[in-house]
């Protein structure tokens, strides 16, 4: 199990954590076309910054469920920054077997698919909250170019280049699971950096103030290394995109 603090300390001053940006997020929103109401369930929904700007923006409602603490006291906070707390709402819990109490219109995770123990058992997860013919989203790694040596492979972290699929691959795998791709939106390089490098001001400026804290060495030395790690190996080799859906 993965440390909720080490993502609290890198990600503090992220809305979204994600490799999209706030353009991005609010384009793919709007191309969704969604209808004043409609409802959201968010399954490892961080911050909340899809839910709370798309009820901004498009009037829709919704529910969002993340474990770490911090994220959804931001995403609480947010939402009542942006005048949506009476239509959003956050829970904090484990979403591995959240189903919605009434069925949704859009039923998405975005980023966080080992909830469901990989793609296909996430749409599972999310389709028992779906309403029928809505739509679902997933946010998902996939290669933009295939790692070939052990070098590349341990650098993304990785045992095969198995571990993912590319764009066309992972595409193409909604339609065997019966789904039609209706929408999509991807991180670029620059989108990427803008996800990732705050993460290094942020983790700096933390240990800084934390000399003595127990996780204290562990954030120097992702510092020392993952910068170098990140042009190596992350900004080349992989994509992250979500991608909308309808079953067949
Ligand atoms: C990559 S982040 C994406 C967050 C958000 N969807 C976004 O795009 O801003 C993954 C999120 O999943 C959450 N998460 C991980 N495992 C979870 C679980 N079992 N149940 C609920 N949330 C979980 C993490 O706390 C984190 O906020």
């Amino acid at each position: 199990m993965f440390d909720l603090r080490l993502f609290s300390i890198r990600e503090s001053r992220h809305r979204i954590h994600n490799p999209l940006t706030e353009q991005q997020l609010a384009a793919f929103g709007a191309a969704l076309d969604l209808p004043a109401g409609a409802r959201i369930l968010d399954l490892g929904c961080g911050s909340g910054e899809l839910l709370s700007t798309w009820a901004r923006d498009h009037q829709v409602t919704g529910v969002g469920v993340d474990l770490n603490p911090d994220f959804v006291a931001q995403a609480r906070a947010r939402a009542d920054e942006l005048g949506v707390s009476d239509t959003v709402r956050f829970v904090e819990a484990d979403a591995s077997d959240y189903v919605a109490d009434e069925p949704v219109d859009v039923a998405a995770c975005v980023g966080a698919t080992w909830i469901g123990g990989g793609v296909p058992g996430t749409l599972d997860l999310l389709s028992r909250s779906l309403a029928p013919g809505g739509i679902l989203l997933i946010g998902e790694p996939y290669w933009r170019t295939v790692p070939t040596t052990p070098e590349a492979l341990a650098g993304c972290g990785v045992p095969s280049a198995d571990h993912y699929l590319t764009l066309p691959d992972l595409l193409a795998s909604f339609g065997t699971q019966g789904y039609d791709v209706v929408e999509m939106v991807c991180a670029t390089e620059e989108s990427w950096d803008r996800y990732q490098a705050p993460q290094w001001l942020s983790m700096r400026r933390w240990a800084d103030a934390h000399p003595d804290h127990e996780l204290h060495d562990e954030v120097r030395q992702l510092l020392a290394t993952e910068p170098q790690q990140y042009a190596a190996f992350t900004r080349t080799y992989f994509g992250w995109g979500v991608i909308a859906l309808i079953a067949r």
